[in-house]
């Protein structure tokens, strides 16, 4: 692989965000476009629901191998401040943080309330809860829709296209040298905040709306909320590995337009099978 050159880092900064925000997955998603308008059944949202739940799930995994990976001890805290999080320690300077004292029942379900669970802070000397992982939050968006904590979340859940995106995350955040996961995760952060959370939760306020006025959106809103906030520390990240010895541009960029390219295929499927479904119907 031919390196470029190294220039400044401005420069390299807007390559990379060109990139992400001309790749396919940023500028024409056939699915959050038709799923934004909210023209929705049960069905079509609890297909949605389980994938996006297998996704989330094992998105651990690959944030799991991207921490112990780390190059840095920053890189490895960073990491693991997305981990925890995700699994359910809270950042510590949401104004809602619960003392110690045991809650009640009612107290530990709001924990699920995006409004009460901050996105901003750290998750060092903050306060683990079952109710505030994310997947919990999920299992909650699908039990009016039927599903059960047996229909979410595993890898039996998911298609091929949605595998195929769970493996190229595990593969590219995995990779030990760390440029590799380091672009992954920048391009998944930066994807992650150009808009998509923002087509669902428009799609899916019209069904909860419509048709299943029990519907919590806590997952989806809290998540829109933070992506500022990770693609952040993923820009601190990207400077990190800018500076390395071992920088090398072409490999940076060809990372990043591989993840995303797992990002098309998880979306795509989705389409597909929508497509294939409602003509079928
Ligand atoms: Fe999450």
């Amino acid at each position: 692989m031919t390196s470029l050159a190294k220039g400044d880092f401005e420069t390299f900064r807007r390559k990379v965000d060109d990139l992400v925000n001309s790749h396919e997955v940023v500028t024409g998603n056939p699915y959050t476009a038709w799923f934004e308008k909210g023209d929705l059944t049960v069905d079509d949202v609890r297909r949605f629901a389980v994938q996006f739940s297998v996704f989330s799930n094992q998105f651990l995994i690959a944030q799991l191998k991207k921490m112990i990976n780390s190059e840095t001890l920053e890189s490895m805290r960073e990491s693991k401040e997305i981990l925890a999080n995700e699994i359910g320690v809270m950042f510590r300077n949401n104004t809602a943080q619960p003392s110690q004292r045991e809650l009640s029942d009612e107290e530990k379900d709001r924990l699920g309330d995006p409004d009460l669970v901050g996105t901003e802070g750290s998750v060092e000397g903050g306060t683990f809860h079952f109710r505030a992982g994310h997947f919990e939050w999920l299992l909650n968006f699908g039990k009016p829709l039927g599903l059960a904590f047996s229909d979410m979340g595993k890898r039996r859940h998911g298609w091929p296209s949605t595998l195929h995106f769970c493996d190229e995350l595990e593969r590219l955040y995995g990779e030990g040298q760390g440029l590799v996961s380091v672009a992954a995760s920048y391009a998944v952060e930066n994807w992650a905040a150009a808009g998509f959370w923002k087509q669902l939760i428009a799609g899916l306020s019209v069904f909860k709306k419509q048709q299943c006025p029990g519907l919590p959106l806590a997952f989806f809103t809290w998540h829109d909320r933070i992506e500022d906030n990770h693609a952040a520390h993923t820009l601190d990240e990207l400077r990190e590995a800018y500076e390395r010895t071992d920088f090398d541009q072409a490999t940076f960029l060809n990372a990043a337009d591989e993840m995303l390219d797992g990002v098309k295929a998880f979306w795509w499927g989705l389409d597909e099978e929508r497509l294939d479904r409602h003509k079928a119907a």
